[in-house]
């Protein structure tokens, strides 16, 4: 009898704790998917590419092609930190709604797939179309994991793949890799130009602390032609991600050679960030421009952006635009955080393509300047204009419930500004606040993400703001802001400063005021427009 009691017991207490244990898988299961709701709401971009799921960092292969912009990228597909790479694929017809489409690459026997480019082959300088056809050549890195943990140096290839297709599938080419790797440890990311002066093709190359650049004439059989970089540039960390094109100098007809190399750590701010060179190519080698050199070697500004979030961007090929410039797209991240920022479905966004123009500064200094897209009409669903005022030391600039800031642009010109320092400080319901601005006495911009929200996940992200110098010496203050949920673009001066970063606030930013440390400073204009996509 006590034996029965005892079983019908311990039945009863097996059921409660399935039970508490269902309601609790429930519960945690509802918990998941509201805060699953919750991060695609608050930080999923709206006018940025993000794959739907897992890790992504760099843009690769990036090409445009009948219409349409192709953008490949480092993708994991099985986690959200970084992990055996393939290549994302996503297309678009703007740049900014983008459909992203099955996985491009996948590792094979001669390892992951790195970073690298991708040309479109209108020749069939290679073979492997036809001249109806011509066959869209991607160029990559193969990564060995196996071979670099046994401690050789050769693990890092590059290989080729071709798609008749225009860019939906690839056949890897059989008799991959198509360059060999010497015994450098970091020897990647393929860059692939067509030299039209002598028809042939360009490729460039980040090997350890240098560049270089082969040749070739069937993208199939490469020759080395030189290295650049000893004793030039930044050297405090890894080099990555290199770029070489031609751009004319704005307004004339000289034409000068840009060469792009991103760098880990080192950047400006810390971490990652993307310097440039400016100088000429003739088909051999990459020489600096003389007038500059001494600088470049001394004292490095030269960079894309100055912002931590703007890393291992390349230019698309196939692509030209009106003013022949180059159309110019990075990974919004940094090495220092990349791994943990605080998003869970998926970890990683795009900048904004951005072209690239080559001006002169007054000094005669070669720069580069990064234009702002400016396609928004069919994504803008409110605008607020102000016009020309007097601004108190504190004016607030947009008041709650003014106009929707999760995705925006606003365009503003500030003037009187010697001897202050102007504060723009977006903020929420929750006490957080993002803060960037101009100081005139040290001539110098920020941006100060240190109350902003989510800061704690690493002590990189905001142990300090980030400055970066101004290059302009214009009276006014022209700044142009992109906010897309999680990230910033502030091109200053026309995009002549750039700095692009990441937040992640507690609740989205509501409003925005205006603080200088003068009231003599004047607001000469603003615009916000307010941007969603309206079912595309
Ligand atoms: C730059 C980089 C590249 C490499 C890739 C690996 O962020 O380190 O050099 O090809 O990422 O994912």
């Amino acid at each position: 009898m006590q034996n029965k009691r005892r079983k019908g017991f311990l039945w009863i207490l097996l059921f409660l704790t399935l039970t508490a244990c269902q309601y609790k898988v429930k519960t945690l299961k509802e918990k998941k998917i509201k805060k699953d709701c919750l991060e695609e709401q608050m930080y999923r971009p709206i006018i940025h590419f993000s794959p739907q799921k897992n890790w992504m960092n760099d843009p690769n292969g990036m090409f445009y092609f009948k219409g349409k912009y192709h953008l490949y990228f480092q993708y994991h597909p099985k986690s959200n930190v970084w992990g055996p790479m393939h290549w994302g694929h996503a297309t678009s017809k703007d740049l900014i709604n983008w459909e992203e489409q099955p996985i491009a690459l996948y590792p094979d026997e001669l390892g992951t797939i790195f970073s690298g480019s991708i040309v479109v082959d209108h020749n069939n300088t290679s073979g492997f179309g036809t001249p109806d056809t011509p066959p869209i050549i991607a160029i990559y890195t193969n990564h060995d994991g196996a071979a670099e943990k046994e401690g050789s140096l050769f693990f890092q290839t590059q290989s080729l793949a071709y798609s008749l297709d225009e860019g939906q599938t690839w056949i890897k080419y059989s008799k991959n890799p198509v360059i060999k790797n010497s015994g450098i440890r970091d020897f990647r990311d393929p860059k692939v130009l067509w030299y039209e002066k002598e028809q042939k093709w360009i490729l460039t190359l980040a090997a350890g602390q240098q560049t270089q650049f082969f040749v070739s004439n069937n993208l199939k059989e490469w020759r080395y032609l030189s290295s650049f970089g000893e004793g030039i540039g930044n050297h405090n960390g890894v080099w990555e991600c290199p770029d070489l094109f031609k751009l004319p100098l704005k307004g004339t007809e000289e034409i000068k050679w840009v060469h792009l190399v991103s760098i880990n750590l080192g950047g400006p701010n810390g971490g990652s960030a993307t310097q440039y060179f400016v100088g000429d190519f003739d088909g051999k080698q990459f020489v600096v421009d003389p007038l500059f050199e001494s600088k470049m070697k001394r004292n490095h500004d030269f960079w894309i952006d100055f912002g931590k979030d703007n890393y291992a961007g390349v230019t698309f090929s196939n692509w030209k635009s009106a003013a022949a410039g180059v159309l110019f797209l990075g990974w919004m991240s940094n090495w220092e955080y990349a791994n943990v920022v605080p998003t869970t479905l998926w970890r990683g966004t795009m900048t904004l393509g951005r072209e690239l123009e080559l001006f002169k500064t007054q000094q005669g200094e070669y720069r580069l300047r990064s234009i702002a897209p400016s396609n928004w009409d069919s994504y803008v669903t409110k605008t607020v204009k102000k016009e020309k005022q007097a601004v108190n030391k504190t004016t607030q600039l947009l008041a709650k419930n003014t106009i929707d800031l999760s995705a925006a642009r606003i365009q503003t010109t500030l003037s009187g500004l010697e001897n202050t320092q102007v504060n723009f400080e977006l903020a929420n319901n929750k006490g957080d606040t993002l803060v960037f601005g101009y100081d005139s006495k040290k001539d110098q911009f920020f941006i100060d993400r240190g109350q902003s929200g989510k800061t704690n996940f690493s002590e990189n992200f905001s142990k300090t703001p980030s400055l970066a110098p101004r290059q302009s010496t214009e009276e006014n203050l022209e700044i142009e802001i992109f906010l897309d949920k999680t990230s910033i673009e502030l091109f200053f001066d026309k995009g002549t400063t750039v700095m692009t970063e990441i937040f992640f606030p507690n609740a989205p930013f509501e409003t925005l005021t205006l603080r200088s440390s003068d009231s003599k400073i004047g607001l000469e204009h603003l615009v916000v427009q307010e941007l969603k996509k309206q079912n595309k």
